[in-house]
Parts: C-alpha cells; structure tokens; sequence
C-alpha cells in the first residue's frame, strides 16, 4: 500500500469539520447542552482512541457526562481481545435498553474493536436493534460525518467494512488533567500471534510521521505532562513501513533531545524485534524510563512456535540479560498467557520456570481465550478451565513472591517519584510513580503533585510501596 493512501487527506479532515459545525448548529437550535458519554473498555491503545472520540464530542458542541442515564448519546468503545471484554459490553449494551426506554431520542453508539468483528456486528444487527451507530476501529476519523448520518436518517448507521487502515492527523484530543498522556505512533500489527485477534480488526501496520509524533510530545512536555507513554501494538517494528531506514531507537533519540523535566515510556514491545541497540539507545538517554514491558506469553519453545511469536525461551533470555547490564535497575515487566490449546501442565510450568529466572516486578497474566476467526481457536484444546485455573495460580504465587521481595529490596532506599495522584487514604493521600512504574503511596502535602521529588521508601508489599517525602 502506498504511504500516500495510509495518510487521512487533508480535504477529507475538513469535511469532517463541516459535519461538526453541522451537528453543533442542529443542537443550538435544540437544546442547550447535548451531553455524551464515552464507556472506554481494555488496552491503552482505546484509552487514547477514546480521548479522540472526545475530542471530536466536544467539537459537535457536546459536554461530557461519565453518567449514561443522562447522556444524549452513549458511546461503547469495545475491546476484543479476550471473551470476558466483549460479554461485559453486551451486560452493558443489554443495561442500555433501559435508558433508551426513558429516552428514546438516545443515541448509542458501538466503536472500537468488537465493532470490527462480523459475528459481533451480526450480532447487533439481528438483537441489539437500540444501538443505532457501529463503527470500527479504522473508521474512527469519520465519527462527526457518522453521527450526522444518524441525525439525519433516524436510521442505524454501519460502518465495519474491512478498509485498510489509515492515519488521521491532528483529530482533536481531551486529554485527562494531570501529569500522564498517551501518544500513538503507529496503528495495527503484522505478527499474526495465533491466538490473538488484534491484526483482524486493528488492520496493517502503519507508522506516524516522525515530525508528526515529536511535535505532539514537544507540545505535551510544555503543556506540563511529565509522564507520557508512546503507543502501539508492537513499537519495535516503528518505521518498516516508512521505508525511510528510521527506526524506534531513532524516535527515541530523537524525542530525548527534547527539553524539559519528563520522563518517556512506550507499550508494547515484540521480543522478536526488540534489538540491542533499543536497549544502548534507552541507556544512553536521559528521558527515556529503565522501564520495559516486554511480553514473553510463555516460557516453553514448542508453545511459543504455535503462538507464531518467532523467539525461542534462550533468545528472550539472551534479550532481558543485556538489557539489566546495560540498564541497571532496569524494571521489567510481561504479559503471560497460560493454557493456550494443547498446552500441557509441563509446558505451563516452563513458563513458571522462565518467569523464576528472569525475576520480572510484575506481570499481566491472562488464561487463554479463544477468539473466533484466529488460528489457535481452531486447534484442540482438551485441558479442563480447573486444570488451567490450577497452573495459573501456581504462576500467581510464584509472581507475587518475586514481586513482594523486589518490593522489599527498595525499603530504606531513598527513590526519585513523580508525584501523579490523590489516593483517599488519610494515611498515604497521595500516588506516585518511580522511574520503573512502581506505584508509591505516599505521605505529604497535596501541593507536590505534578512534581518529581526524592522520597524515602519506608515500606512495601506485593503491589505497592510505601514512602515519604526526604
Ligand atoms: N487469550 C488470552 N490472552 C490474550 N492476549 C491476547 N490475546 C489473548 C487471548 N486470545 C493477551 C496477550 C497480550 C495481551 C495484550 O493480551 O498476553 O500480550
Ligand atoms: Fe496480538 Fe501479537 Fe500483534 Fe501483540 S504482536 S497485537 S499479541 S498479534
């Protein structure tokens, strides 16, 4: 695909404007204050595609309500990736009938990534006859001329072709206050995990201009966010398809070059395209967090090869050791999924084995579910959920042993946090975050937040530690 067509016309963006002002115009002559809530469900990716939702909202002329029951459109911004995200948003869709029963000029609205799955949008085609819009992850830059559309018809609107995927730029943005933001450099992925539905609904691969993302960190860091986290399903492979020969470590430097007091993390890295040079680039910068989320899934090669994840177990060890001796202290995190089809108990348990020796903080652990349309939902899979549950627990236990003792490791030591939040414990009011991600809980004054400052850690447990300001 030429890069041409990935990038959203600047024309096409300003017809989009134009459906703005006209659904800003219709509701002047209405009513005073349109109100819409967004319902954000799973990764981080949604998160942000949610803060453009809002973004394009506010520009239609809505305010925003997290209160659905008084909201003159709802929106469910879906998540696909395991069967308990999409049950929890039919529960939700389900609730929805009620308030569009009181309110039948409601408007609800399905988006995200179950909204590009044809059995899902089959679904609500045939039974969730209230829900009037349903749009997909790659046509979420046409919201404003799709909700026009819903005006306009008083008819259900669908828009779930299987396009390819593009990159809009400069989609206006409501971002939450405070010190954290969230930057997409890429859209998609390529890799085709077996288990895994993403590369079906979230399209190709296709990276942001290199200008585009530092300017958008650039102005982030003089607006006062401290704390910002590059995005996308696999950043490691940023660039291939520029053609350009720059690479993630590229952006890195360069965006370290960047003046200010912040700190810069990115989520998620492949084991397969994550190189040494990432890792000597992150070492030599002065913004960039010794912080890696580097999802392993399991620990076994004969797993790993029916997953399609393209390491072996030596490989990401090989990978996590030079990183810890080029970055001392570096804090390293996973993703796991345990009971993937035809998983045996000895394979989990080289997971277990794996997560033992490389000693991670901690851990996003995940049973497998299948997802209708991947390879793996089509491979036998005889092992019981008991089974299953079983070596899952064991990993718990052997996961939140490492973390309580790496915790403990920081008591007495004195750590650089930012400052981030406001917990509601009288005791330690106030959250923070070291370098690595480990949340502090904190006691002193509500007047530090937004600041890093040096704190004396005096406590910790499995999830957390505790601290006091030097
Ligand atoms: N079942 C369970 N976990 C999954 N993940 C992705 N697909 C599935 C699935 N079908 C997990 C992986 C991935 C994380 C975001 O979600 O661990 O890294
Ligand atoms: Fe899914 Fe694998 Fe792509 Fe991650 S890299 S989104 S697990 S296919």
């Amino acid at each position: 695909m030429e890069r041409k067509d990935v990038l959203v016309p600047e024309a096409d963006l300003a017809r989009q404007r134009d459906f703005q002002e006209n659904i800003r115009r219709m509701f002047e002559g209405r009513q005073a204050h349109p109100r819409a809530c967004v319902d954000t469900f799973g990764c981080q990716q949604n998160v942000a595609d949610g803060q453009k939702l809002m973004g394009m909202l506010q520009a239609c002329g809505f305010t925003l309500t997290d209160e659905p029951k008084e909201a003159d459109l709802v929106i469910l911004n879906t998540c696909a990736i395991r069967e308990h995200a999409e049950d929890r948003v039919f529960g939700n869709l389900g609730i929805l009938t009620h308030t569009k029963k009181e309110d039948p000029e409601q408007v609800i609205a399905l988006c995200g990534c179950m909204a590009q799955e044809a059995r899902v949008v089959k679904r609500i085609r045939e039974s969730y006859r209230h829900v009037d819009l349903v749009f997909g992850p790659q046509a979420l830059w046409k919201f404003p001329e799709l909700l026009w559309q819903v005006y306009e018809t008083h008819g259900r609107v669908f828009s779930v072709a299987d396009e390819h995927g593009t990159i809009a730029e400069g989609i206006p943005v409501v971002r939450e206050k405070g010190v954290k933001a969230w930057v997409s450099i890429m859209y998609g992925c390529n890799n085709f995990c077996s288990y895994c539905i993403v590369p079906y609904v979230r399209g190709r691969e296709r990276s942001r201009d290199p200008q585009a993302v530092l300017a958008e960190v650039r102005a982030l860091v003089e607006a006062g966010y401290k704390d910002i986290t590059l995005l996308g399903q696999n950043v490691n492979s940023y660039g291939n398809d520029l053609d350009t020969g720059y690479h993630f470590p590229d952006l890195l430097a360069d965006i370290d070059q960047i003046p200010g007091e912040y700190l810069i993390r990115f989520m998620s890295s492949h084991p397969k395209d994550a190189t040494r040079h990432l890792f000597d680039v992150m070492a030599a910068s002065r913004h960039i967090a010794r912080q890696l989320h580097l999802p392993v899934q399991s620990g076994n090669d004969r797993v790993l090869h029916e997953m399609n994840r393209r390491y072996t177990r030596q490989q990401y060890l090989d990978l996590v050791d030079y990183a810890k001796r080029v970055m001392p202290g570096l804090v390293l995190t996973s993703d796991i999924i345990i009971g993937f089809p035809g998983e045996t108990e000895a394979e989990a348990m080289d997971t277990v084995s794996l997560v033992e020796e490389v000693g991670f903080d901690a851990l996003f652990t995940f049973i497998y579910s299948p997802r209708p349309g991947t390879k793996a939902a089509a491979m036998p899979d005889p092992v019981s959920r008991e089974e299953k549950q079983k070596w899952f627990d064991k990993l718990l236990e052997v996961q939140n042993a490492i973390s309580a003792k790496l915790h403990a490791a920081y008591v007495g030591k004195t750590q650089r946090v930012l400052v981030d939040g406001e917990s509601g414990d009288a005791d330690y009011p106030l959250t923070a975050r070291t370098e690595g991600n480990r949340l502090v809980r904190l006691k002193g004054d509500k007047a530090l937040m937004g600041q890093f400052i040096d704190v004396t850690i005096t406590g910790s447990n499995t999830w957390a530690l505790y601290g006091e300001a030097v």
